[in-house]
């Protein structure tokens, strides 16, 4: 095998530098934990951005894989294969909306939904019927149309010009929102919790409202729970956790236990707005990513991991929420279940590294925030590793001057 500096710089010299990798190759990873080429074993708190909900290595989950890989990965989508179907039934009925279409990730999910609420748009108010709301801070990825929707000016710099029919407001601001939303808005997009945004949570009388407003406009209440949904909050959808329903819910990150699956969930009456041929993919809906995400959605049910969430995640809430009263350099508890944020006074991305250093995986957003989403497996004793860590490295700090 190539060695650590081997890897990196072949990176270095051939691939578009877009990341800012940390330090480590990862090599394999069972359960919580992850193991780096020299076999120094890490405790994941990232889940790969939120995916590997199972961890890592879940038997059934690979039992799953090699059963369809040697059976069949891939006919295309102008054929029929046995798990499109059923895991879109599984989905319509656990979200109680009435039909799915499936990509390959979240962005490409964002896209469908905001295509589908333009042609009901048009259907219901003509060509004017066109404009698109989403909120300040929020992140929905990074194909033009998702990027036109993310309301973050680091992410959209140089893309310019993008969608020009989309108004931004001001998170949890219902007057703002108020004089966004009219007979030409054709959709509301929003994450529940925001998450690249640095974990903020949409209040309910705001989505209320959105729900409300969306219903006045026909126009089309379009959730992003890409990376808040899926057992995340504790819910299988966070918008059960909410009280409030939307028409389109769009998902991705954990549904395939890491291969590559995104999807939007619409009511029936969007999703008559589309008709064949005017949205497709190759890959997206393959009967591995399906098969696999059936078993994911088994999993959860038979592990009884949402109720894992909810109680590990009040856990972590409080171990939290402990540190920010012991340590200066932390002063905010944002998030809930398996997706959590604290607020550091001081830069967070030096703490993610150091506690590489100490074999935990962190992750940080938005400069001053780290951030956690762990497997769904994980219990108290690993909480009490990962904040025995943060402890005592925020505890080498002072509030930033
Ligand atoms: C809320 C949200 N929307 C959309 C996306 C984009 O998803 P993907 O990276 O799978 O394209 C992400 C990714 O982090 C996300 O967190």
């Amino acid at each position: 095998m190539d060695t650590f500096d081997q890897i990196v710089e072949r990176e270095r010299q051939f691939l578009l530098q877009t990341y800012n990798r940390y330090p480590i190759v990862l090599t394999r990873g069972k359960g919580v934990f992850l193991y780096d080429i020299g076999d120094k074993r890490y405790l994941d708190f990232v889940s790969g951005l939120g995916v590997n909900a199972l961890g890592h290595a879940h038997p059934r989950i690979v039992k799953a894989i090699r059963d369809q890989a040697a059976k069949l990965v891939h006919v295309s989508n102008l054929y029929y294969h046995e798990y499109q179907g059923p895991l879109a039934e599984k989905l319509c009925a656990l979200s109680g909306l009435n039909r799915a279409f499936f990509s390959n990730s979240g962005t490409e999910a964002i896209e469908g939904s905001i295509k589908l609420a333009r042609l009901a748009g048009h259907r219901a108010g003509g060509e004017a019927k066109c404009r698109l709301v989403a909120l300040d801070g929020s992140y929905h990825g990074r194909t033009f149309g998702a990027l036109s929707l993310t309301g973050q000016a680091k992410h959209r710099k140089g893309f310019e010009p993008l969608l020009e029919d989309v108004t931004f407001v001001k998170q949890n601001d219902i007057e703002n929102l108020r004089a966004a939303v009219n007979d030409n808005t054709c959709a509301i997009v929003l994450e529940p919790i925001f998450g690249e945004g640095g974990i903020y949570e949409c209040s309910v009388e705001f989505l209320r409202e959105c729900r409300s407003l969306a219903d006045r406009h026909r126009a089309a209440l379009i959730f992003d729970e890409i990376q808040c949904g899926l057992g995340r909050t504790g819910t299988i959808f966070a918008f059960q956790s909410f009280g409030v329903t939307p028409d389109i819910v769009a998902i991705a990150k954990p549904i395939a236990a890491g291969l590559p699956l995104g999807a939007f969930i619409s009511k029936e009456e969007f999703a008559t707005a589309i008709s064949p041929g005017q949205h497709g993919t190759t890959f997206g809906g393959g009967p591995l990513a399906c098969r696999v995400a059936l078993e994911f959605l088994a999993i959860v049910e038979d592990e009884k991991l949402l109720e894992n969430v909810a109680k590990v995640g009040a856990y972590l809430q409080q171990q939290l929420a402990q540190l920010v009263e012991k340590r200066a350099a932390a002063t905010g508890v944002r998030g809930r279940g398996f997706i959590q944020g604290i607020q550091l006074a001081i830069p967070a991305r030096p703490i993610v590294d150091e506690a590489l250093a100490e074999g935990v995986l962190f992750n940080s957003t938005q400069d001053t925030v780290v951030r956690f989403l762990p497997p769904f497996l994980m219990e108290e004793k690993h909480i009490d590793k990962g904040i025995r860590v943060l402890n005592k490295l925020l505890g080498k700090r002072r509030k930033a001057a």
